[in-house]
This record gives C-alpha cells, structure tokens and sequence, in this order.
C-alpha cells in the first residue's frame, strides 16, 4: 500500500526542541518513553474484548499468566517504564493513594501525573476510553534525589507539558508543550503516530454540551437554570445545542475540542465526595485546562476560579469543572455567578 509521508511525532518533538537551543532534550526524551507506554497500552485495549476468550481478568490465560484489568495494566505499564526512563523523579495516578517513588539514579528533573485509563465503566462495553498526563518541572533541588510531594502539588499554570491518548475509532494523541495543540493518530499497521491535526483551535461556539443530565436532582440551582436555557428554541444564536455525553472525559473533551462544545462536571449534593466536584485536579482538569486554553477555549470551576490557578492541597484532590468553547463557559460563568 502506497502512504504518503508523513512528520512522525518524534520528528515534531525534535524539531520543536530545536526551536529552543537551551534544552537539554529531557522533556523530549520523557515524552518519548510516555509515547512508547501509550502504544504498549492501545495494543492490549485492543485485545480487551477478547479477555473472555483468552482469560478473565484476575484469573489465568492459557499461557498460565495472570490477567490483568485493563485499568490495573496500563497503570503497571506507564509506572514502570516511566520509573526507570530517568526523567522523572516523582509520579502520582490515579490508581495509587501515595506518592509513586522512581528507582534511585533515576531521578530527573520532571514530574508526571496520570490517569492510566480514564473511562473504566466503557471498557466492557467497547465505547473510547483514554489516558491523561499533566508533566511539571521539579520544584526541588537535583541533588535532594527522588522528588517529594511538594513537586508534585503544583498549579495548573506551572505545566511543561500536557495531553492525553485516546483510544477510539484509532488511537489518537493530543498534547501540548505550550506552543499550542496537536494531534497525532497511530498507524497501528506500522507503530508510528503521525501528525493529523496540527494546531488544533477549538471554535468559538459550542455546538454540544456533555453533562450526565442523571444529576440534574443533585445540582445547584443556577447549573439547573443554565441547562435549561442551552435547551430553549432561538435560532439565531445557535439554541438548542445538542447533547453528547460519552462517560469517558478524555472522549468527551477530544469531540468538544474538535467539534465545539461544553462540558460540565459540577460540584452536586448526590455525596459528601461531589461536594467538590468529581474530577480529580492534577490528571483530569488540570491536563485539560492547559490544552483548552492552548487551543483557545477556557476551564473554570464555576465559583470565580480558573482552573489553571488553583493551588492543589492533595494529589487526588476533586475540583468542578467546567470547560470548552470560551462563548459557553463564559456564559454558563454569568449563569453561575448571578448575573445572568
Ligand atoms: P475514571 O474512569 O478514570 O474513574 O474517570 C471517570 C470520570 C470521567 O472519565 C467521566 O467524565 C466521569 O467520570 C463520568 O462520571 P459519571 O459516570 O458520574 O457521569
Ligand atoms: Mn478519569
Ligand atoms: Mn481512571
């Protein structure tokens, strides 16, 4: 089959790093590692719902080797190739309460922050699911050795890189250094991701709002009386929009993103954990803020903060979110603050 050439992204993270003659190639050389665990990762998604022909999860395959889940494995996997790459000097995920300690001499200078598999109630049904990474420069001296907790809690704005990998239709990649947003889909035919969409700026206007309408007994008033303005008949300024809710943040962002649109999380009274949202700050709505506003939309919480600016207290701290096209967040922040 003849394909035409294409700029693979480790040519566009090189010549990016060129652009800069003060870098070390760090930053490049974690992202490649993240790049190649992305890959291991999208293979076994792909293999997911053959788990019941070659093994269930927590039993054994007829190789005689445990199974894993799916959440569980690409945790494993992005742990333990990015503790030994020598980039990082401290992780935290979302599937570990603590701090995730690098092998000593393994320390670098960054530290990473991820959701191994975001979307884990869609695995079974095979609908997209994804992986999420907020990377931020170590706050503490090289010569302490491993990175400590306080490099860990920083604030959105301070990110040297971000993205996320979704794993859909294709699996795709999209992330930013802070020189704006681009996607890369894999050719799984040859292992390679290649740039698809370069500069990615999402438009204005949202044509779709995602939010699980589920809530709506358990929202604040103003959230309530938003929702149902976006529903109201005007044609001229583009009501109703229309509703696409996936359950997988990452898939729900990436249509929002190229398409325009809105999602919400708000904080709701369903439980004593929503009282502050359900997304976690530093590998859900941080990642993303930085991307959206790279792209040119915004992230809020909906009580008067950005997102970006929130200083995180602990790693797997909840915030509201609310994020996506600037026009809508900026109304659904006059919905929220009385003056609409
Ligand atoms: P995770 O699978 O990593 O736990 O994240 C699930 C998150 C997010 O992906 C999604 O936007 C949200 O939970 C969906 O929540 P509801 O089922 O409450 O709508
Ligand atoms: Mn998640
Ligand atoms: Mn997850």
């Amino acid at each position: 089959m003849n394909r035409p050439l294409g700029v693979t992204v480790s040519r566009h993270i090189l010549d990016s790093q060129r652009m800069h003659p003060e870098a070390t190639g760090e930053l490049s050389g974690l992202l490649s590692e993240l790049i190649v665990a992305a890959k291991t990762i999208s293979a076994e998604v792909n293999m997911a719902g053959l788990a019941d022909v070659i093994g269930l999860s927590g039993k054994t395959n007829i190789q005689g080797e445990s199974v894993q889940k799916l959440d569980e494995f690409a945790n494993n996997t992005i742990k333990k190739r990015m503790a030994r790459c020598g980039y990082v000097c401290a992780m935290t995920s979302e599937e570990e309460d603590d701090i995730i300690p690098v092998a000593e001499c393994y320390e670098g200078k960054y530290t990473l922050a991820f959701d191994p598999l975001d979307g884990s109630t869609n695995i079974d049904v095979n609908a997209s699911i994804g992986t999420i990474f907020s990377i931020h420069r170590r706050r503490s001296s090289l010569t302490i050795g491993q990175g400590t907790i306080d490099d860990l809690l920083q604030k959105g704005t301070a990110q040297a890189a971000a993205g996320y990998i979704i794993y859909g239709s294709s699996t795709m990649l999209v992330f930013s250094t802070g020189e704006g947003v681009h996607g890369f889909t894999l050719d799984p035919s040859v292992g390679e991701f290649f740039l698809s969409h370069p500069n990615i700026q999402i438009p204005d206007r949202a044509k779709y709002f995602s939010i699980n309408e589920g809530n709506t007994a358990y929202w604040d008033e103003n959230i309530r009386r938003y929702i149902a303005y976006i529903k109201e008949v005007n044609k001229q300024d583009g009501r109703p929009l229309s509703g696409r809710y996936i359950g997988t943040l990452v898939a729900d962002f990436h249509r929002n993103l190229i398409s325009g649109g809105i999602f919400l999380y708000p904080k709701d009274s369903k439980d004593a954990n929503k009282l502050s949202g359900k997304l976690r700050l530093l590998y859900e709505a941080s990642p993303f803020a930085y991307l959206i506003e790279q792209a040119g939309g915004r992230a809020i919480t909906g009580d008067g903060r950005n997102i970006l600016d929130i200083e995180p207290e602990s790693l797997h701290q909840r915030v509201p979110l609310i994020i996506g096209s600037k026009y809508d967040v900026d109304m659904v922040e006059d919905f929220l603050l009385g003056r609409r």
